[in-house]
């Protein structure tokens, strides 16, 4: 096998400000500071961001939840969180732990309670008096969705959602983040868009999806448009079909609540994958900004019909994982998980077939998969050529050959890799395929920043180019909703069973099969 690597210029650090760019001074009001998002990954994200980048002096976060609590109270189960979550090489030390611990702040009150966000907006004028955080804040909602209309709602009623005000001499901003899940089909995501659009206008919200702040997900974007030698070839014209694959070895820990309602195509197939799905097929934007780059992204999924009740029982299969063994361990089957209905008939795992209906990608077969309890964790984009128009070596030299693969793992092994076959040194005429590789880890010598890190600094400066427009999660309901109302009529036995540690069901493999192709297991 040949490898290849590429460097460039050796070890670096990663920014995160672009350009130069420091965030004003703001305060980041946290709601559903106690839950498990807010402890596993914001506080760790945001401790980190502080510690290892420059930040405003008058940079403070406020949890506003219902548990009954102090300041310093929160400060230490803020720390505790911060100290099991952050990755070891990230640890912050005895002073670094006090300084983030200092700009933690907490305000107790029910989601439903007006009189908690008038004592939420004297907090925050306080603090923009004593600290000068002034008047910028960016509302956090790690809440469950069922939540967030209150909150919404309250936000408003308080006074607490104008678009910007004038602070002294400054202009500040007020920002909201909401979290997946957006709805849970397209009738309650465009409720909530409704409910959010009475309140905050579109340019204050940021939907977030973390795959978008992945750093490879990013790249699809600079590997297709800052090449010259790719883009010509990325067309039906070249391409024989695409597949993506969002595998997790994972089972659904303790998210059964949660999971029960969404399964996986609700969980994964609805946001992270249409999105890089998106990235990965829409035109080259007019310029790099957020309009010009969601537009693109929209237009995708526009040229994706939704699915008929025919072609759902034709192009998608669901399956649920059973009892297996995953990296030599025995674990136990979904319906045994704790939480789950025993006759539970949420999908875990999802393939299906789709077309983009326009120049570039007619009769373009994009076979997508994911599940939970697969033999390992992997995220891929394969795009797979067509063959040569006529072979001239004979079957017997070729034998074994696959097309030319261009395979980008967005994680783990973050990299690049392109399949190609080479002659077998030798007097004998027979070809082997080869790899060429491309790794971020051994190109540029530094881990990618966290998606949250890239997410949250872009919150605090006013870039939402990473972020999810109204109209990207309508279009992509749309899709959904035509396979999910399908299902709802098709008989139990459709979810297929697949025991955990193995790549789907049998069904799923027919389903590419039929089509004379296979899936490309990493
Ligand atoms: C979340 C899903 O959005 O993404 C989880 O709710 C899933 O079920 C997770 O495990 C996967 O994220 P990542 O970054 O580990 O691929």
């Amino acid at each position: 096998m040949i490898q290849q690597t590429h460097t460039a210029g050796g070890p670096q650090q990663h920014t995160i400000w672009q350009d130069g760019q420091v965030p004003e001074p703001c305060v980041i009001v946290i709601f559903g500071a106690t839950g498990d998002l807010t402890q596993r990954k914001l506080l760790p994200t945001l401790a980190h961001l502080m510690h290892d980048h420059p930040l405003p002096e008058s940079f403070k976060i406020v949890a506003f939840a219902r548990r009954p609590m102090n300041d310093d109270q929160w400060r230490k189960m803020a720390l505790d969180s911060v100290n099991k979550y952050l990755p070891p090489d990230d640890k912050l030390d005895s002073n670094a732990q006090k300084a983030f611990a200092r700009n933690l702040y907490y305000c107790q009150s029910d989601f439903n309670d007006r009189e908690g966000y008038y004592k939420l907006a004297d907090l925050l004028e306080r603090l923009d008096n004593e600290q000068g955080t002034g008047g910028n804040r960016i509302y956090y909602l790690a809440t469950p969705p069922s939540t967030d209309s209150e909150i919404i709602y309250q936000l408003g009623g308080a006074g607490l959602a104008r678009p910007s005000h004038v602070n002294g001499d400054e202009e500040s901003w007020t920002r909201i983040v909401i979290e997946k899940p957006f709805g849970r089909d397209l009738a309650s995501a465009q409720k909530l868009n409704r409910e959010l659009a009475r309140v905050f206008r579109e340019k204050q919200i940021y939907r977030i999806d973390h795959y978008m702040g992945k750093e490879t997900v990013q790249n699809l974007l600079a590997f297709r448009f800052a090449n010259g030698i790719f883009e010509p070839l990325w067309n039906q014209k070249y391409i024989d079909h695409v597949q993506i694959l969002v595998a997790e070895s994972l089972g659904i820990g303790t998210r059964a609540e949660y999971y029960e309602e969404s399964g996986a195509i609700r969980d994964m197939v609805q946001n992270h994958i249409m999105q890089v799905l998106c990235l990965t097929t829409m035109e080259a934007p007019v310029a790099f900004d957020a309009d010009a780059i969601r537009d693109e992204k929209v237009k995708v999924m526009r040229a994706i019909p939704p699915l008929t009740a025919q072609e759902v029982a034709e192009r998608t299969i669901r399956g649920q994982y059973t009892a297996g063994v995953i990296d030599g361990q025995q674990v136990v089957g979904y319906k045994q998980e704790q939480g789950v209905a025993p006759n539970s008939t949420t999908e875990t795992y999802v393939a299906l077939k789709l077309f983009i209906e326009n120049w570039r990608w007619a009769d373009v077969p994009f076979y997508i998969r994911t599940g939970k309890r697969l033999p390992k964790r992997s995220t891929e984009v394969t795009i797979q050529f067509k063959r040569v128009p006529h072979q001239l070596y004979k079957p017997s030299e070729t034998k074994g050959l696959v097309p030319n693969r261009l395979t980008i793992r967005i994680q783990p092994d973050e990299g690049i890799s392109l399949k190609f076959a080479a002659k077998v040194p030798g007097a004998a005429r027979h070809l082997s395929d080869v790899d060429m590789n491309f790794s971020y880890a051994s190109a540029f010598g530094i881990e990618p920043p966290d998606a949250y890190e890239r997410l949250l600094a872009d919150c605090m400066v006013g870039d939402s180019t990473l972020f999810i427009r109204r109209d990207e999660t309508e279009m992509s309901w749309c899709i959904v909703d035509s396979i999910t109302n399908a299902w709802k009529d098709m008989p139990a036995s459709t979810v297929y069973p697949y025991p955990a540690g193995t790549w789907g069901p049998p069904e799923a493999d027919a389903l590419i099969e039929k089509d004379g192709r296979q899936w490309d297991n990493p």
